[in-house]
């Protein structure tokens, strides 16, 4: 089964859309096809008491975060769909990967991270819309950051060729650093 995670609280907005035709393209190939539209969830919020570390589940009442996080578990293949909020995912989808940090990622020892689901075939879908001037005015100039919040900023972000929230490429390399 193929999980497709509708991360846009609109059920056919930009990226429902987008999700239908990977959908359908997939259907096409045969592929069994579950679709959730992830703020028809109801998910607790994650309390931090760090204790699905150790448990590797998370110990709230049973809710929407664990079902859907079972099926990610489970399917063989998983598209993720969010819409650009804030130049991240949506918030409700945070919360579901919020819930289900175990799901993802491991922790060896020394505090290197094991990724869990390694190996499974996944594919984001995104959509946002800044104009590309835009874009390329808060990305590529120095001080970009603060202009857009009008904050002072403890460290200083850097976009080295990183895909701007649209997508579009400025470099060929594909790193975002913080320094
Ligand atoms: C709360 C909120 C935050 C947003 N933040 C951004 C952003 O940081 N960058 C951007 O380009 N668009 C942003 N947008 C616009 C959405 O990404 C855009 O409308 C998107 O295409 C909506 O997809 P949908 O129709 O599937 O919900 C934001 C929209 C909302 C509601």
């Amino acid at each position: 089964m193929i999980l497709i995670l509708n991360g846009s609280p609109k059920k056919s907005g930009k990226v429902a859309t987008l999700l239908r035709a990977v959908e359908k393209g997939l259907k096409e190939k045969g592929h069994k096809v579950e679709w959730i539209n992830v703020y028809d969830l109801k998910i607790a919020h994650c309390i931090a008491c760090m204790k699905c570390r150790p448990d590797g589940r998370c110990i709230l009442p049973e809710d929407g975060g664990h079902s859907a996080g079972d099926k990610i578990a489970a399917c063989e293949g998983l598209v993720v769909g969010t819409p650009t909020h804030w130049g991240n995912m949506s918030a409700q989808l945070k919360m579901l990967f919020d819930r289900n940090v175990p799901l993802f990622m491991g922790e060896k020892p020394n505090g290197f991270p094991i990724a869990r689901q390694k190996g499974k075939p996944a594919l984001i879908v995104t959509a946002c819309s800044t104009p590309l001037a835009l874009q390329l005015h808060c990305c590529r100039k120095p001080g970009g950051h603060k202009r857009r919040a009008g904050g002072t900023p403890l460290r200083r972000a850097e976009n080295k060729g990183a895909a701007c929230p649209s997508g579009h490429k400025i470099h060929g390399e594909d790193t975002s650093t913080l320094s």
